[in-house]
């Protein structure tokens, strides 16, 4: 069995003459929060949509599961909870009443499956409220109750805390994590606001234009922009030498043909200069890099970011 829950190749898809994903091959790892980034437009409904059936895709396969959305579709879906579009939920109905409607036309039929469900979201002593007297943040969480009412494996997120104030933005953070680390759901969640995706998720994947620019663990993009002193220079062999000898440390990387990257960030970069051009090095660069995360989305957007 295949480790990724979600797994698309070389997914495409056009609406019209619009190409709106393209060639996206995304990896979703079990029991993982995987964060789809990217700015309005990027893609993240549509893709999200087609694990969901919801629309087809033009080119290109995917799997849920392990198994083809395009095949076995009806076997996928009682193991999804999505928020993708707002469920069309009454007014004039308390939250309870508005989930025991879905339960009924979900066919739910799991005992308390509903005081459960509100529980977890935080609104089981909500239950006089009717919805129409509930806060964005509470309609917001009443929406999440109803996708993880039916105690599904994988969860579809897309953009959960748009429209919420700071503590709503906290309180569904919260929530999203405990859904992975008590009830160990996979959740793919979308934003466009990469602070949020970097606080919760596990995995990233930076969607652009329809294009997956960049899959990689939070971890590993963290790593790639964590502080570094950043050498050019010519010669890389002698120069780790010198460090390793005459600043003792070992806390560096070649990184290139003519580039090392020292991250003892406290390390006097004058004196290290120094030290490589006494022993003959040529020295070309030799600067403090301290690109953020955001600073790097920019760059790989190619625009005025994302968050
Ligand atoms: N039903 C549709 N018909 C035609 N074009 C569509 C349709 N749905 C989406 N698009 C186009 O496809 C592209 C991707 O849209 P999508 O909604 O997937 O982006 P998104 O990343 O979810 O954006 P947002 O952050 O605004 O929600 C956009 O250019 C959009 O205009
Ligand atoms: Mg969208």
């Amino acid at each position: 069995m295949s480790k990724y829950i979600i797994e698309t190749n070389h997914l495409t898809k056009f609406y019209g003459e619009q190409k709106a994903l393209a060639d996206i091959n995304i990896h979703v790892k079990r029991g993982s929060i995987y964060g789809l980034l990217g700015r309005n437009g990027a893609g993240k409904s549509t893709l999200m949509k087609i694990l969901l059936g919801l629309t087809s895709a033009s080119e290109g396969e995917t799997f849920v599961f392990g198994m083809n959305v395009k095949k076995d579709l009806h076997k996928i879906l009682p193991r999804v909870g999505n928020l993708i579009e707002t469920p069309g939920f009454y007014p004039n109905l308390t939250g309870y009443e508005n989930l025991k409607l879905f339960a009924r036309m979900r066919g739910v039929t799991k005992k308390n499956a509903i005081e459960e469900a509100l529980t977890l979201v935080g609104l089981n002593n909500e239950n006089k409220k009717l919805f129409s007297e509930y806060s964005l943040g509470m309609k917001q969480r009443l929406a999440i109750a109803l996708a993880v009412m039916h105690d599904p494996e994988l969860l579809i997120l897309d953009e959960p805390i748009n429209g919420l104030d700071p503590i709503g933005i906290a309180e569904v953070r919260k929530l999203i994590r405990s859904l992975s680390e008590e009830r160990r759901k996979t959740i793919l969640i979308s934003s466009h606001i990469l602070s949020e995706i970097a606080l919760v998720a596990d995995d990233i994947g930076i969607i652009d234009h329809g294009t997956l620019l960049e899959e990689s663990s939070l971890e590993e993009l963290e790593n790639k922009n964590k502080v570094s002193i950043q050498f050019q220079l010519s010669d890389v062999g002698q120069a780790s030498i010198i460090l390793q000898e005459v600043f003792k440390t070992d806390n560096f990387k070649i990184s290139g043909k003519e580039n090392i990257e020292v991250y003892d960030t406290n390390l006097p970069i004058a004196k290290m200069n120094k030290a490589f051009v006494e022993s003959g090095i040529d020295v070309h660069k030799a600067y403090l890099f301290e690109e953020s995360l955001e600073d790097y989305f920019k760059k790989i957007t190619g625009g005025e970011g994302i968050a």
